[in-house]
């Protein structure tokens, strides 16, 4: 580890926080080379909140006030991150659109990880539409934050195939469990200060990545989540 210090990141969920624990365990475990300075939830109700806290985690909620707008909402988020010390934002289940200001201050340091693999598939209900398209293959992508929905660049990614017979259900439950592996190494990579974005390429040991990581094809990858 080349770093004086331990990167400090701040985790943003709306619901069950499992992608939140999985990261959060990686890095008690020392397998990542994070600090948890704080997890966000922009729902009172979001499982995750309990979740953070039974992991040891200062979890706080920032509800968005009816009437008050997106703007009130950001700028307490704002300040939340900046008194925590975030230096890398991680959207894990972060249901709400950020504004474009507020992604722009984050450029290269703000990464979500959407169900699908992209760029098919933005937006909601990934595994229901995958399913009534006759997919054969969905997946899931770890991504840069930009102010394009789910288009930023992306990092790293997993596939399954979809079985005959799957479910909405099943077919979550294998992509969520490749989410809770590569999420994590991912953020190790950032820690460690070997992945970045330069403008819009992704660059992994001082090389642009000319395409995605993917698991499991990429050995350090699987080897560092086995
Ligand atoms: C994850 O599957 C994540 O990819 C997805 O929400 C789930 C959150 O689960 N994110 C999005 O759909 C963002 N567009 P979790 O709360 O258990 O981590």
């Amino acid at each position: 580890m080349t770093r004086a210090h331990q990167l400090k990141v701040a985790i943003l969920i709306s619901g069950r926080g499992s992608n939140m624990a999985a990261i959060a365990r990686a890095c008690a475990a020392g397998r990542v080379q994070a600090t948890i300075a704080r997890v966000i939830a922009d729902r009172a109700t979001a499982a995750g909140v309990v979740l953070a806290r039974q992991l040891g985690l200062e979890a706080e909620v920032i509800e968005a006030r009816e009437g008050a707008g997106r703007a009130a909402f950001e700028a307490a988020l704002m300040r939340s991150l900046q008194d925590c010390g975030a230096e890398l934002v991680i959207l894990a289940g972060f249901m709400r659109i950020l504004s474009a200001d507020f992604v722009q201050h984050f450029a290269g340091r703000m990464l979500n990880i959407h169900p699908s693999l992209l760029p098919q598939y933005k937006g909601l209900n990934t595994h229901r539409r995958v399913l009534e398209a006759g997919e054969r293959e969905h997946g899931t992508s770890v991504h840069f934050v930009t102010d394009e929905l789910d288009g930023g660049p992306v990092i790293c990614q997993a596939r399954v195939a979809v079985l005959a017979g799957d479910s909405e259900q099943t077919l979550e439950a294998r992509v969520l469990a490749l989410e809770h592996r590569i999420y994590p190494y991912v953020v190790g990579l950032i820690a460690t200060d070997r992945l970045e974005l330069r403008g819009h390429t992704v660059v992994l040991d001082g090389r642009a990545l000319t395409a995605p990581l993917f698991y499991p094809h990429d050995d350090e990858l699987k080897q560092a989540t086995a």
